[in-house]
């Protein structure tokens, strides 16, 4: 079973990814908030590439269980009804809502990811629910970090690091690639304090500055659900238990 590591979505084209079993990973902080509203009941998340396409889609689905999420340089977007922040996806604000999203980097990468097999969300506050799901793989896996506008980002790759290590001591047959390899080194140092490592992580400062210090702790937190968002056909929903 291989098993490779994307350090960002540029790196491979959408068909690449068909076939296979994908994993999106942006720590922060899509990941997150995906997970925390698929937890409080969302009905589904709707990842978009742009705004436009967000307000459109949003229009042509019917009232008040639809809503917008999601930022520009961190920020809730003019006329969105949610930021980014896994903290405002309260059961209240989302049970049972459609929410169409789009965040700068991560609903860019689920759509990029879009004709794989299988495709989950992974944030290291829902690690080892994922760990367990990608032990039933039967096909290649396939770990898209999310990164920055096209460059790494640290956060990502160390926790995509982390999701190839503990995968690796529950199946014998991971042949890693070598960006594989580098991800579960780099996760032994820099992943030994995941808050530190956000904190001085350049999106980690960027949010800090902008108010949402709270969230780096969340991002932060290691399995505090085992709830899995996955993608189905062009909308991500609860991976619910066989
Ligand atoms: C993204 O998708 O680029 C991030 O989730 C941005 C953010 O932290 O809001």
């Amino acid at each position: 079973m291989k098993l490779n590591i994307l350090f960002t979505p540029d790196q491979a084209d959408d068909l690449f990814f068909a076939g296979k079993t994908s994993v999106v990973i942006d720590v922060l902080r899509a990941s997150n908030t995906i997970i925390t509203a698929i937890a409080n009941g969302a009905k589904e998340l709707i990842p978009v590439s742009t705004v436009d396409t967000a307000v459109k889609i949003s229009r042509n689905l019917f009232g008040g269980s639809t809503i917008l999420g999601g930022e520009r340089n961190t920020k809730r977007i003019e006329g969105f009804n949610l930021g980014n922040s896994p903290y405002e996806y309260s059961e209240d604000k989302v049970k049972s809502k459609s929410i169409v999203f789009y965040t700068t980097n991560g609903s860019k990468a689920v759509l990029k990811g879009k004709f794989s097999e299988y495709l989950y969300i992974c944030g290291f506050i829902n690690m080892a629910a994922v760990v367990s799901q990608l032990g039933k793989s039967s096909s290649d896996i396939e770990i898209i970090c999310s990164g920055n506008a096209g460059g790494f980002s640290m956060e990502d790759v160390v926790c995509a690091g982390m999701l190839a290590g503990e995968l690796a001591k529950i199946r014998m047959d991971l042949d890693y690639s070598d960006s594989a390899k580098a991800a579960v080194m780099l996760h032994k140092t820099a992943g030994k304090d995941i808050l530190k490592m956000l904190m001085e992580s350049e999106h980690g400062k960027v949010l800090k500055a902008n108010g949402f210090e709270e969230d780096l702790l969340y991002c932060s937190k290691l399995n505090t659900t085992d709830v899995i968002p996955y993608l189905s056909g062009n909308v991500i929903k609860l991976l619910s238990g066989e």
